[in-house]
């Protein structure tokens, strides 16, 4: 079995996920426990989620996902999201600067458009600035859910005047059109399950539900999820190669 090499800075791993998806969990219960905000919580995540965006590169993987906000999460108190609002805006305005180094190109998957205008716009930017960018992709998963991304889908194919499609035809249809599956999917605080995220292109990817909140997922903890994934015996439906 040929297994690949992959170093870009001090760590080597007989194989990584080409694409590795998060679900950021356990901010609430992070600031809880401290007896903050829970918008405190978010807060630290954004701090998680800039030190995992560059360990993911740093390691190597190619296209990492992060699932921000839900279609679900409107439900929130008002107060909530709009902190939520003003955290994405910041990072898209300030942090990805550093982020634009990486040759990155960011992508988002959901329906982000029923954000406050000024975020769109500046996400737009953001978008258009990074669509060359070639070693990495980071796709940020707002106003996401995998069920609208499914209905959205068949609605845009029978408006298209198709017949019929197969499942690679469907799958150019999702927001991830252009990105592979999920190899790994990580979701913290020990919650076990998917909250409608990548509900199609889940079919093959493996997953791993650390305990930690997300604002603890620091990089020893990526490593470890990392070397995790590296026992995991992917057959695809297959019998096992020797
Ligand atoms: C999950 O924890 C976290 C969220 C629903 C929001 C995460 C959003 C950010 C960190 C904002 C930044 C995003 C970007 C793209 C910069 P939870 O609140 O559900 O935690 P709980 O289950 O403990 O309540």
């Amino acid at each position: 079995m040929g297994y690949v090499m992959f170093k870009r800075k001090n760590q080597n791993f007989n194989v990584l996920p080409t694409h590795l998806a998060i679900i950021l969990d356990g901010n609430g219960r992070w600031a809880k426990r401290r007896g903050l905000k829970r918008t405190a919580g978010h807060k630290a995540g954004v701090v998680a989620l800039k030190a995992t965006i560059k360990n993911c590169f740093d390691l190597g993987i190619k296209v990492v996902s992060f699932y921000a906000f839900s279609t679900e999460n409107w439900n929130r108190p008002k107060e909530e999201i709009d902190t939520i609002f003003s955290l994405v805006r910041d990072f898209v305005k300030n942090d990805l600067e550093e982020i634009y180094n990486y040759d990155v190109k960011v992508v988002a998957s959901g329906d982000y458009t029923k954000f406050p205008a000024d975020l769109v716009e500046e996400l737009e930017k953001c978008f258009e600035k990074t669509k060359n960018g070639k070693t990495f992709i980071l796709n940020l998963c707002i106003n996401y859910g995998g069920r609208a991304e499914i209905v959205r889908a068949v609605n845009n194919i029978m408006q298209s005047g198709k017949k019929s499609v197969n499942e690679d035809e469907f799958s150019k249809f999702l927001y991830t059109a252009d990105l592979p599956d999920p190899d790994f999917i990580i979701r913290t605080s020990g919650e076990q399950r998917l909250s409608n995220y990548m509900l199609w292109q889940c079919a093959y990817s493996e997953f791993y539900f650390p305990k930690i909140c997300w604002p603890d997922f620091d990089k020893s903890e990526l490593i470890k999820a990392l070397n995790e994934y590296g026992k995991r015996n992917r057959r695809f439906g297959k019998i096992k190669e020797n």
